[in-house]
């Protein structure tokens, strides 16, 4: 039996693609992104796109590909990847949801802590001599007990929630609509009334059109001076020259980023700030969890050249 013909987009690791290569036919996305590299019975040929990454996949790719039907997409944020289009062609889209909740999770409440505690600065203050050369490292702040606002209560806000609760905070939360799970914990409708009314700010919202720049140069205000941001969404939500403005003039004490406007080139502003943790887009990278959503998404593959239901559609 021949094998479906699939378009891969960026690099998997050797275990997606030697499982993706026992089923389907692989083709890669051209480096340079320019579809006519690719022969148009080669493209006619393909029927489905094992996306990965955050480029922008919109309706120039999607139209050079005649005969495609899915959008497997490596993971659960689908932002750059323009849906709407999609549907308007008959393509359906799935992502990898729930196998990385925990994994982004862990990495906020980690970040939360580490910037809190300065912990990088700190083994950097062992590492160069200045502890023994300038003595006790500089005081940092408490974590235990604070006010935090998750901004998104889906299954990351609500996974990192749970985490924090072991810490004796106090959750408050923005989201669409208020939560039933959610009883012990209290909702804002907005989020500059919800940055006023804690120390840290975690933002975890999923990242489209209606969430781009909703962390403003005024909710950073409503934050404060003694105020930390930390970002596990997408750059995207964040406003970053404001960002960038509070964190080199004390607007807000800190930031703890895994997510960028413009990834890998970064802003090079946030490289020389001293009150800044940096993280490069990491928060899945787990070889656990990268084989779970490489797993899935292959599921959703098969499900789809087997005319079944999706697995995890969007
Ligand atoms: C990436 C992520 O998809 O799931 C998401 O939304 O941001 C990540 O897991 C992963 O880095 C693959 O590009």
């Amino acid at each position: 039996m021949t094998k479906p013909s699939i378009l891969s987009f960026e690099t998997y690791d050797a275990w997606d693609a030697e499982a993706m290569g026992e089923v389907f036919e692989i083709h890669q996305f051209p480096a340079n992104r320019n579809t006519d590299d690719l022969p148009i019975e080669v493209r006619e040929g393909i029927r489905a796109f094992a996306f990965k990454g955050h480029s922008v996949l919109g309706a120039d790719i999607i139209d050079a590909f005649p005969n495609v039907g899915l959008i497997a997409n490596y993971g659960a944020g689908f932002d750059t990847i323009d849906v709407a289009y999609a549907a308007s062609k008959n393509i359906k889209v799935s992502n990898t949801p729930d196998v990385l909740t925990d994994d982004v999770a862990d990495l906020a409440v980690g970040m939360l802590i580490a910037v809190s505690r300065d912990i990088v600065g700190a083994s950097r203050w062992v590492s160069s001599g200045d502890w023994a050369k300038s003595g006790a490292f500089p005081l940092q702040r408490t974590v235990t007990g604070k006010t935090v606002g998750i901004v998104g209560m889906g299954r990351i806000g609500r996974a990192t929630a749970n985490r924090l609760q072991a810490f004796n905070m106090d959750v408050h939360y923005s989201s669409r609509s208020e939560k039933d799970f959610a009883s012990n914990w209290t909702y804002h409708d907005d989020v500059e009334a919800l940055a006023r009314a804690v120390d840290i700010l975690i933002v975890a919202v999923s990242a489209g059109p209606d969430t781009a720049d909703i962390i403003s140069t005024d909710v950073l205000k409503a934050l404060g001076t003694d105020g930390i941001l930390v970002n596990v969404s997408r750059g995207i939500t964040v406003d970053e020259n404001a960002l960038i403005e509070a964190l080199e003039t004390g607007g807000i004490r800190a930031a703890a980023l895994d997510v960028y406007k413009n990834e890998p080139n970064i802003d090079a502003r946030l490289l020389l700030l001293q009150n800044v943790l940096l993280q490069p887009h990491q928060s899945s990278g787990t070889i656990e969890t990268r084989k779970k959503m490489g797993e899935l998404q292959r599921k959703n593959l098969l499900a789809y050249f087997a005319n079944e239901p999706l697995v995890t559609p969007i």
